[in-house]
């Protein structure tokens, strides 16, 4: 346990401990060997040796065997950074401190459960970051701590163990009353937070590596007995942020917000073949205050799904997602959507603002996704500036998703939604502008889209748009919409005002290598 940078504060002991551990870590090191192999032949040569010049000789290398031991320990070879963070931490250790291995083959579960465990005391005394450096780092998942940082070097890969063993299991989500793809449990996901205050997983651009893929065809052929893991889920929490890093082939979502708030989700490159189920980007789940900024997404799902639980146990729970910025994203999914509202919206959804994003070769862009059984509402959703190349559907709204968790949901439970606007899009080669379907006791309404230009491609669908049990306005729409869209000289709206999570600020924050 290093303590870097904080002496003056907390005394002589950490020195203590700081050299109790670097010892510690020279043993079955490199450094370890050298030395004996001196001593002992310096012992020899005392005994044997006549000439004071060897004596000499000896003593220099005895004493350069040791210099080069010093820069041995890991923690040496690390080179000091900064970084931007919510928050900054007083302590810092390193994955290889707790026993790390970076060979890829060694299971790392225990170096990080221990160096969490451990990193938990400072929780209330400035809190810990844990550095992974260069490596690749295999592990089984492990749980974070709070006042945490998690922080990946550039090449440092996590790489999630494919082994079920090393996944524990977990109660399902309250709000879903099972698993999402089986009754029952679940697998805990690789990083897994619940109960936290003040985490973050961030990195200089470090890689977390899921090896979905014998979950995907585990999935494929149902061999699993219970649903599939995420690859970040962060539970009952307040104060995350999870950026500047590469994920890569989670077995099934890769990052699941869940029952939190105050999340800023940046700088993420999530990756996984475009035609394997189910590993939607980040899916924000009855949470609040989230800001999800300059993401890229190839998936084989949505790149963004809102939810808030599912049909009576979402009801029940009662937890919307609310306060939800998603700006300057770029998405590739050819059988999904952009940013999907549901379909598990039965908590409510509502305050979602989409700026500046971009679909290529993308099934559609923002999407509404219902029910009956679903009940709850989406509303108040705002959508501006949208650049779409290949879609399928421009706009795609869904009543009858269907997709139950069981044959306990109420058909008198209507989803409510109002208040969907769409303004400034353009898109290029488009099978159909506008699939907007509502409920037909239940239609959706309030629905506003203006300054739209979409060029149809060559294999598009006789009617471009076909709306039903829906009501709204239009203006400037190219080309021309539903009857059911009024044509109204409008500009739809985007609110001005900005939510509480734009204004935090990043601090910068640093990983000090120890001094010798
Ligand atoms: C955690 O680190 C402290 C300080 O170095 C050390 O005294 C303690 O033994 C470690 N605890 C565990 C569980 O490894
Ligand atoms: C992680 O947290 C979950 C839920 O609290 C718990 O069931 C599990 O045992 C924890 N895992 C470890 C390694 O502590
Ligand atoms: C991070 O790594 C990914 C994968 O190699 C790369 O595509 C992306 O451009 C990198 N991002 C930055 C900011 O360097
Ligand atoms: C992410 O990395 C970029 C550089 O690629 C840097 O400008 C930005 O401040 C970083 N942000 C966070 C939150 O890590
Ligand atoms: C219409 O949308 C385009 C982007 O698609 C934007 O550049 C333009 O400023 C918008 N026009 C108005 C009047 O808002
Ligand atoms: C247009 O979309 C079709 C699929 O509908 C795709 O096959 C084709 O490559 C796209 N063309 C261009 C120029 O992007
Ligand atoms: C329009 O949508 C409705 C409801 O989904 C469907 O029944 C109807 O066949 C569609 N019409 C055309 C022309 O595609």
């Amino acid at each position: 346990m290093r303590m870097l940078g904080h002496e003056g504060s907390l005394g002589d002991r950490p020195h203590r401990e700081e050299s109790k551990m670097r010892m510690l870590g020279h043993e079955g090191s490199l450094g370890d060997r050298p030395h004996r192999v001196f001593i002992h032949r310096s012992v020899i040569y005392l005994f044997y040796a006549t000439v004071s010049m060897v004596i000499r000789v000896i003593s220099v290398v005895v004493i350069l065997g040791t210099l080069a031991e010093c820069r041995i320990p890991s923690i040496s070879k690390l080179n000091n950074f900064d970084y931007p963070a919510i928050n900054c931490r007083k302590h810092s250790a390193v994955l290889t401190d707790f026993g790390g291995v970076g060979d890829g083959k060694t299971l790392n579960t225990k170096a990080f459960n221990s160096a969490i465990t451990n990193l938990s005391q400072y929780a209330n005394d400035g809190g810990a970051q844990l550095i992974v450096p260069p490596g690749k780092w295999l592990t089984g998942s492990f749980n974070l701590t709070s006042h945490f940082t998690l922080f990946l070097q550039k090449d440092a890969v996590i790489l999630a163990s494919q082994y079920e063993s090393d996944w524990p299991q977990l109660p399902a989500l309250p709000s879903y009353g099972r698993g999402r793809e089986k009754p029952g449990g679940r697998f805990s996901s690789l990083i897994f937070g619940t109960n936290l205050i003040d985490v973050i997983i961030t990195g200089n651009n470090g890689t977390i590596d899921g090896q979905g893929s014998t979950w995907w065809d585990k999935f494929q052929k149902k061999q699993l007995k219970i649903t599939r893991p995420y690859m970040i889920e962060i539970m009952y929490s307040d104060q995350i942020q999870i950026s500047n890093l590469t994920l890569v082939n989670s077995p099934s979502w890769f990052v699941h917000p869940v029952y939190s708030s105050n999340i800023i989700i940046n700088g993420l490159t999530i990756l996984a073949p475009v035609d394997v189920p189910n590993t939607d980007g980040i899916d924000p789940d009855s949470s609040t205050n989230v800001l999800i900024e300059d993401n890229y997404i190839v998936s084989g799902d949505d790149c963004i799904a809102i939810k808030s639980g599912w049909d009576e146990y979402g009801i029940k729970v009662g937890k919307p997602s609310q306060n939800i910025i998603v700006r300057r994203l770029t998405c590739i999914s050819p059988k999904s959507a952009l940013v999907a509202l549901g379909s598990e919206m039965s908590g409510g959804i509502q305050d979602v603002r989409i700026e500046d994003v971009t679909a290529i070769n993308t099934e559609s862009a923002v999407r509404i996704k219902s029910a009956v059984g679903r009940g709850a509402f989406v509303k108040d959703i705002f959508v501006k500036g949208m650049d779409l190349n290949t879609l399928k559907y421009v706009f795609w709204m869904t009543g009858s998703y269907g997709d139950h968790p069981d044959n306990g949901f109420d058909p008198n439970a209507l989803p409510k939604i109002s208040g969907i606007n769409y303004r400034d899009v353009t898109a290029k080669n488009v099978t159909i502008a506008g699939k907007v379907e509502g409920i037909s006791n239940d239609p959706f309404t309030g629905i506003c889209v203006s300054n739209v230009t979409i060029e149809m491609s060559a294999h598009k669908k006789k009617l471009p748009w076909n709306c039903t049990d829906i009501s709204g306005v239009t203006s400037n729409v190219v080309p021309k919409p539903c009857e059911l869209l009024k044509e109204k000289e409008i500009e739809c709206p985007f609110p001005r005002d900005k939510l509480p999570i734009e204004n935090v600020q990043f601090k910068t924050c640093n990983f000090q290598s120890s001094v010798f």
